[in-house]
């Protein structure tokens, strides 16, 4: 199975360390190698239509900076060239325009190609196009690790839930935000808990996309649109972010026994996002960067799902269980 990787950051480096690490998983399972035939970063491509042991790409990265040698402007351009059977979308996410992702993504569905992201942008933007896109050029375009990192919500949902009825999910999606409400749950004001977010690399410089919500949004409709079958957007969603909660309001609800959470809501008529009154001991009140989801199912009842969100290896692990599921269904069909 030949990979080609577009974004080389956290998650693409990430992915290549985990599949040095499950080579022999592959060929007991396969009896083929998953190899990387390509990467491309923010400038410079690699392609390798042999192969490229991945943790060599990870030293080049580290090295230098770059991932490969050779600069590009036009990243279809290099797709055009490069040989492979599953593209991983792992370029930043931008939900103004859907940004590179999208332009890969459509790309590859439109050359026949697999496409395994994490790229939330594409998804909350475009999630019905690219999925008919996919549907008409029969291939298959997975998306696990786009919401709650490796908490496996999505192919919960769509494969060990296919005979419910899910009538509603709640869930904290951003574990940022859940980290500095934790933090104003211990009495710090937000500016401190945000700026140790900071420190410890939770947060970016520009928190914006987390604080402000847009990040739990774009995961709201990215469920809405896969497990409801919605077709919405990251715009239809209503968003209120944590930057209006105040150490009052943090206090107020202690001495009624509750904690502040940001938690984002999907079913059949809502998709909101925005700060709520929890329950201390309800499997939504976790503290710290977890992310949780509630799942309401008609004959299961509900259920509760939690893990971690973000992360190197944990967000690799989600690219991993898609990769397993497209391979899983070609011996299948073979
Ligand atoms: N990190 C996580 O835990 C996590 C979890 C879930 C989802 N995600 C999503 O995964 C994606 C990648 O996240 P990350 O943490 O790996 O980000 P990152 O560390 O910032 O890495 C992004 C990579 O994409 C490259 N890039 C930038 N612009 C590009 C373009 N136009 N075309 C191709 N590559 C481009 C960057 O190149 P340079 O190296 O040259 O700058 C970098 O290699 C994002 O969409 C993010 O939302 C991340």
């Amino acid at each position: 199975m030949r990979v080609f990787i577009c974004g080389f950051g956290t998650v693409g480096q990430g992915l290549c360390e985990v599949l040095a690490d499950r080579a022999q998983f592959f060929l007991d399972r396969y009896g083929e190698p998953v190899i990387v035939t390509g990467a491309m970063d923010s400038r410079t491509f690699i392609l390798a239509p042999q192969g490229i042991a991945p943790l060599d790409l990870v030293a080049r990265k580290k090295g230098s900076g770059r991932v490969g040698d050779e600069s590009y402007t036009d990243s279809t351009a290099v797709l055009e060239q490069a040989e492979y059977d599953i593209l991983v979308e792992v370029s930043p996410t931008d939900v103004k325009t859907g940004g590179a992702g999208l332009v890969n993504i459509t790309y590859a569905l439109n050359h026949g190609k697999d496409v395994i992201t994490v790229n939330k942008g594409p998804l909350a933007l475009k999630f019905c196009e690219l999925i008919s896109l996919a549907r008409k050029n029969k291939c298959k375009l997975r998306f696990e690790g786009s919401v709650a990192g490796a908490m496996p919500i999505i192919n919960l949902c769509h494969e060990n839930l296919k005979g419910e009825r899910i009538s509603s999910i709640r869930g904290i999606f951003n574990g940022t935000c859940n980290f500095i409400l934790s933090k104003m749950d211990k009495g710090q004001p937000f500016e401190q808990a945000l700026k140790e977010a900071q420190q410890m690399g939770y947060a970016e410089t520009d928190p914006t996309n987390d604080i402000e919500g847009y990040d739990s949004a774009c995961k709201v409709a990215i469920l809405a649109n896969s497990i409801f079958g919605r077709n919405v957007t990251f715009n239809d969603v209503k968003i209120t972010g944590i930057t209006g909660i105040t150490d009052e309001a943090v206090a107020m609800a202690a001495s009624r026994n509750m904690v502040i959470r940001l938690i984002g809501e999907i079913s059949e008529t809502r998709l909101e996002v925005g700060p709520r009154l929890v329950p201390k001991g309800h499997p939504l009140s976790i503290s710290g960067t977890l992310n949780t989801a509630l799942i309401q199912a008609d004959l299961a009842g509900p259920i509760t799902i939690t893990g971690r969100g973000a992360g190197r290896i944990e967000t690799a692990s989600a690219i991993l269980s898609d990769l397993i599921a497209i391979m899983d269904e070609r011996r299948n069909r073979r």
